[in-house]
């Protein structure tokens, strides 16, 4: 770390954004394969939390890496740092006050850990978006599952790279045999039970 950085408070408070926006915040972490809807329902959720007046942001894999990280590439090393700035910008949003939505293959449980210790336990929801293999093949939204199997795409996750599905999620949704709204529903239904949302 660079030396004489001194932390400054902020005038106002976690608290004071969180009673504002009559919400909790809290990162919703989305882990799971290519293809497996991440992004979908990740969208499909902060859509429905927003009607319902919640403020939320989603932190979308692809998108991230057209800017803020389009240095790394798909090495375990680049992926662990990838993962390490977005635990940092979801505390910024926690901070902020907001239901941050991350939708990130991360495939490694110590690198989702990290996260998880970063911020505070109330602030951290492990969301396993489980789709079996064969199945985000069969989709392949983007087809690069083909070109990773003709060897085009290297390093790719549950293809040439490992996927270490979720040890003690707090939920899994299963996008298949669930339809996208269904999986919304079930989410929503966490957030409530948990008082966070009304
Ligand atoms: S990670 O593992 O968390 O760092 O990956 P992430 O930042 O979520 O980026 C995943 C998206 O990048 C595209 N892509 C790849 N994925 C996996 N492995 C390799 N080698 C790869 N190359 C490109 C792909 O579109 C992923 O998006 P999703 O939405 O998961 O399909």
């Amino acid at each position: 770390m660079a030396k004489n950085i001194v932390w400054h408070d902020q005038l106002i408070s976690k608290e004071e954004q969180r009673i504002k926006n009559k919400h909790h915040s809290a990162v919703l972490y989305f882990t799971g394969l290519s293809g497996s809807g991440k992004s979908t329902i990740a969208n499909a959720a902060a859509r429905r939390l927003h009607d319902l007046g919640a403020n939320t942001y989603v932190l979308d894999g692809d998108n991230v890496r057209h800017g803020l990280n389009k240095d790394l590439g798909f090495s375990d090393e680049a992926r662990k740092e990838n993962i390490r700035r977005i635990g940092e910008v979801s505390k910024l949003f926690i901070d902020s006050g907001q239901l941050v939505f991350t939708a990130f293959i991360s495939p490694f449980q110590e690198d989702r850990d990290s996260v998880r210790r970063l911020v505070e336990e109330d602030e951290f929801v492990e969301v396993y978006i489980s789709c079996p293999l064969d199945a985000c093949e069969e989709r392949d939204p983007k087809g690069l599952y083909e070109k990773a199997r003709a060897g085009v795409i290297p390093e790719f996750t549950g293809i040439s790279s490992p996927y270490e599905a979720p040890v003690k999620p707090e939920l899994t949704l299963k996008t298949d045999q669930y339809t996208v709204e269904e999986c919304v529903e079930q989410l929503i239904g966490y957030l409530r039970e948990k008082k966070w949302i009304n």
